[in-house]
């Protein structure tokens, strides 16, 4: 049995994971804001701040996933200072604050692997994305970096999804015609749903991805690398 902690595991992508693992017999620890009525003995939920409040104590973890982020898009000269402070607050230094905290844990796991989360809009230049990608581009530099200075012991990853049907994006894809204009601008010809960039996550801090590190995943439905 592997320990698994998900921070964001209440919804969305994180969610999904969450799921998942439980379904294979694996321990999970949620650390989110909202709690989930789940009952299974392997579920241990912290109900946190992770910008605000202090980090439980976690005595076991082989994998740490790191869910919170934002999609705020925006014109540049709308942008005030606040709006890129927010954004680099919940995506990149909440991961920070994380993975500080439960490092020496994970140095003592078993092949211990920490998941990352960017975005579409780091490989790929997109208007009104100019705070969330500088965020998430930060993101990825110290997914590598990390991944450097935790070999051989920690495989550290990112992913980077191209918008997916969870409560972050509802904004945008807020009907039927909008989401079949965004599906349809993507070489697959859709979007992804929570359970498609889980997967990824799922490989990831499993024992099948154990050469596996300092990697960017675009999973964007050929979004970021392809022109058809
Ligand atoms: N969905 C997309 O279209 C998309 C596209 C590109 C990249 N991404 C990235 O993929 C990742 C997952 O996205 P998602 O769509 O699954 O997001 P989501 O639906 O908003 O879920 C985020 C999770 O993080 C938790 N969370 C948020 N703020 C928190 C805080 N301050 N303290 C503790 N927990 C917090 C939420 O739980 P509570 O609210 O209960 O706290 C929730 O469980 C994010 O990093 C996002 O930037 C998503």
């Amino acid at each position: 049995m592997r320990n698994i902690l998900i921070i964001g595991g209440s919804r969305g992508i994180g969610n999904s994971i969450l799921k998942h693992q439980l379904n294979l017999g694996n321990y999970c620890n949620n650390i989110s804001r909202s709690s989930l009525e789940i009952n299974n003995e392997n579920y241990k939920e912290y109900q946190v701040d992770i910008l605000k409040d202090e980090l439980p104590e976690i005595d076991f973890i082989d994998s740490l996933v790191y869910c919170p982020g934002s999609i705020t898009l925006k014109p540049f000269l709308q942008l005030k200072e606040e709006d890129f402070k927010k954004d680099f607050e919940i995506n990149v230094l909440g991961a920070v604050k994380s993975i500080q905290k439960y490092l020496n844990t994970l140095k003592k796991g078993s092949n211990p692997s920490i998941v990352l989360f960017s975005t579409v809009a780091v490989a790929k230049g997109m208007a009104f994305h100019s705070s969330i990608s500088s965020a998430k581009a930060a993101i990825e530099g110290i997914t590598k970096s990390l991944a450097a200075e935790f070999a051989p012991t920690i495989r550290v990853n990112c992913i980077a999804p191209t918008i997916t049907k969870t409560d972050l994006a509802k904004n945008i894809l807020r009907n039927e015609k909008i989401e079949e204009n965004i599906s349809n601008s993507h070489p697959l010809k859709k979007i992804c749903e929570p359970d498609d960039i889980a997967a990824t996550a799922n490989f990831l801090i499993s024992k099948e991805s154990n050469k596996i590190t300092g990697q960017i995943l675009r999973v964007d439905s050929g979004m970021s690398t392809l022109k058809i």
